[in-house]
């Protein structure tokens, strides 16, 4: 059993291990930990300090900003010091906050400023009679790095200013977009790709624009800096000399915007902390809205003579704090590499992770998409990995952690072998990236073949989950989705975990669906490339299954929205033997090969194509594709010359926008969208 260290013993692991890691973060670039973990080690020291003041050093470093610069630049001493903040990590401790600072004040009325964090490197960048002579990173808030020649290449920076005070140093955070950093990620994995092919290692792969953009700073060679394409956003006045006076932090930023420097429009002044937790619960949730990341909102005290008042603790002033957003980030163990088998016998490589919990959910699987990604990101069983999940998107491995990578570890290599018991080797052709099972008996593959059959989109079997398909699949009692129509409750009841009415509610929901639509039950028999739109035109155009299975492929491409390659797919899926008894099983049963569902809604959008982009107040996604559907109209998935008109929702997506306002299409709000649906025309 392990004991509970002494206060002492603790303090001083806890010292070195924020020190060590501090030096890694601000100095190096190269964290080891996530910002979460960082900030839970700090946390726990300064907690102890507060306990135990006896105990507390001068030189801990909970009591410094950063580490001290390494010594590739040239050491910069900054006249006016660059602090740090607090933390604030919730919203009870951000009202703790807001009643220091009342009490701090004696009860005076406080105005805030509450501004976005974003998640960059900040900086100072000095100019004196108006030409830029300086720019220095924060080091350890006392001594910085000269990257002077780095952040000149800053396209939207003023390299000369009019009117300028003799000295004025600008405050801000250097950053890069997401837009650049994806641009710079697929450069060098392309690069990797390279490399490996070459029979070179691969180089790090930036995890995210944080670290890209520290990565980039740091360049020796200002060209390249140049080309990382670097932004800034202002946000603070260092040191001023002959400039105007000024009474608030606002009055500030308005004189920064008006020398012409980038001030975030995010910025807004409230009266209460009531209204400072409305803008951080907002800005939480608009995050992705942004092209660049933040990882919070940093909240000031107008008033500069309150803050003269309030003052500074040994770290951080009392006048501000940071609300941090919960990570999206954490770095955990990737347990293994496995390979699944998808129903047209395409492998995707997926991470097994220590289970981790982040961006608001536990993450312990996440796909890798396919070899050259495992390659191009070099991740390996063993590694430490970033893992990262934003919003709604889905959980990514970002990358190793190079330095906890364990020694002798080995590059991963693709399994030549398919993983089911057949054992089938693997097929990849030169000119695609998928590795391919192409073993037609291949067991995998026909349960998630079965497994489509009866998902949502398709005939919508309740209750016939992956794990039941697994079980009447191993005990022998289906082989094809034919089979399905056959199972008893009986054969249901030796499975395990099998009652008697829910053996019963599955065999009547099997058996219910089989008046699906024609649609469904075309899109479920999983014919490569033949998805869900195309089904419905065929199902409009010939009425039944059988009209389907014996049309020509000319016959088949001469139909809207089904090109050459569907239809040849078609045709050799029907050509198959195994493919006519699975259609013989599925008649046997009794399943509706001819049903054509007769909207009764108005035909007002016949012949009209209508993209909707973003979230509609009234309408799902897939509710407003249904009620375009069901009369008469098309719904795509991207905006071309015959799109008839746009609907905007909340957040819409960048491009479909530009290309609407590129191709002159008619654009509609959800109301304008009410009034196309009932009528079909545009609104006047
Ligand atoms: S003000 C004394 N404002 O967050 C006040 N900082 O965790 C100094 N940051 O060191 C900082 N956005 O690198 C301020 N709007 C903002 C910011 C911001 C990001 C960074 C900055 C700072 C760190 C503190």
């Amino acid at each position: 059993m392990s004991r509970t260290p002494s206060p002492q013993k603790r303090m001083e692991e806890l010292r070195e291990q924020v020190q060590y890691h501090n030096a890694r973060y601000h100095g190096h670039d190269d964290p080891e930990i996530s910002d979460a973990e960082f900030d839970e080690l700090a946390r726990e020291l300064r907690q102890l300090e507060i306990e135990h003041p006896e105990l507390v050093d001068d030189s801990s470093p909970s009591l410094a900003v950063g580490a001290t610069a390494i010594t590739t630049f040239d050491p910069v001493v900054h006249r006016v010091p660059m602090t740090s903040l607090d933390n604030a990590m919730d919203e009870t401790e951000l009202r703790a906050w807001g009643d220091r600072v009342a009490k701090g004040l004696g009860d005076q009325a406080v105005r805030y400023v509450c501004e976005l964090k974003i998640d960059g490197l900040a900086i100072s960048i000095r100019y004196e009679n108006g030409v830029l002579v300086q720019a220095a990173t924060r080091g350890d808030g006392k001594v910085g790095e000269d990257v002077t020649a780095n952040v000149a290449t800053i396209s939207s920076l003023p390299k000369h200013i009019a009117s300028a005070p003799e000295v004025v140093e600008v405050r801000g955070e250097i950053f890069m977009s997401i837009a650049a950093f994806e641009k710079l990620k697929a450069e060098r994995e392309a690069e990797n790709l390279e490399r490996i092919r070459n029979g070179r290692s691969p180089l790090p792969v930036p995890v995210n624009p944080r670290n890209a953009g520290a990565g980039s700073l740091r360049q020796k060679d200002p060209t390249i800096t140049a080309k990382r394409d670097m932004s800034l956003w202002s946000y603070q006045l260092g040191e001023v000399v002959g400039g105007p006076e000024f009474t608030s932090h606002h009055d500030t930023l308005e004189f920064l915007r008006t020398l012409g420097f980038p001030v975030n429009p995010a910025i807004t002044i409230v009266d209460s902390i009531e209204a400072v937790t409305q803008f951080c619960q907002e800005w939480k949730e608009r995050r992705h809205e942004l092209p660049y990341e933040i990882d919070g909102v940093v909240i000031k005290v107008d008033d500069l003579s309150q803050r003269e008042q309030l003052g500074f603790t040994s770290r951080a002033p009392r006048w501000a704090i940071a609300f941090k957003f919960p990570p999206e980030e954490k770095h955990t163990l990737l347990l293994d590499i496995q390979v699944s088998v998808g129903r047209t016998g395409r492998t995707t490589p997926f991470a097994v992770l220590e289970p981790v919990f982040v961006g608001g959910s536990t993450v312990g699987m996440a796909t890798l998409h396919n070899r050259d990604q495992v390659a191009a990101k070099d991740v390996r069983p063993g590694d430490t990995v970033v893992v990262r999940k934003a919003g709604d998107v889905i959980p990514e491995v970002v990358g190793p952690v190079l330095s906890k990578r364990p020694k002798g570890s080995q590059p991963w290599v693709f399994p030549t072998q398919c993983p089911c018991p057949v054992k089938s080797t693997l097929v990849k052709l030169d000119d695609v990236a998928d590795t391919r099972c192409v073993e037609p008996s291949c067991p995998f593959q026909r349960d998630q073949r079965i497994m489509y059959f009866a998902s949502r989109g398709a005939m919508d079997i309740e209750g016939l989950g992956d794990r039941t398909v697994f079980a009447l699949s191993d005990a022998g009692l289906v082989t094809d989705v034919g089979d399905l129509y056959s199972v008893t409750v009986e054969q249901l009841l030796t499975l395990e975990g099998f009652a008697e009415l829910s053996a019963q509610n599955l065999v009547a929901s099997i058996q219910a669906s089989r008046s699906r639509p024609l649609p469904k039950l075309l899109t479920a028999l999983g014919i490569k490339n033949l998805g869900p739109a195309a089904a419905e035109s065929l199902a409009s155009e010939f009425g039944s299954l059988d009209a389907i299975a014996i049309a020509s492929a000319e016959e088949l491409s001469a139909v809207d929205g089904v090109g050459g390659v569907i239809a040849a797919s078609i045709t050799s899926w029907f050509a198959v033997s195994e493919n006519a008894a699975i259609i013989q099983k599925l008649r046997n049963a009794g399943v509706e090969f001819g049903r054509v569902e007769v909207s009764t809604n108005p035909q007002t959008l016949v012949g009209k194509a209508v993209v909707v982009t973003g979230t509609l107040a009234s309408y799902s996604r897939d509710g407003a594709e249904e009620a375009i559907k069901s009369r008469g109209g098309k719904s795509p998935g991207s905006v071309s010359a015959k799109t008839f008109a746009v609907v905007l929702g909340e957040s819409p997506g960048a491009s479909k926008v530009t290309k609407a306002e590129q191709l002159g299409i008619p654009v509609l709000d959800e109301a304008g969208f009410e009034i196309l649906l009932a009528t079909g025309e545009l609104p006047v």
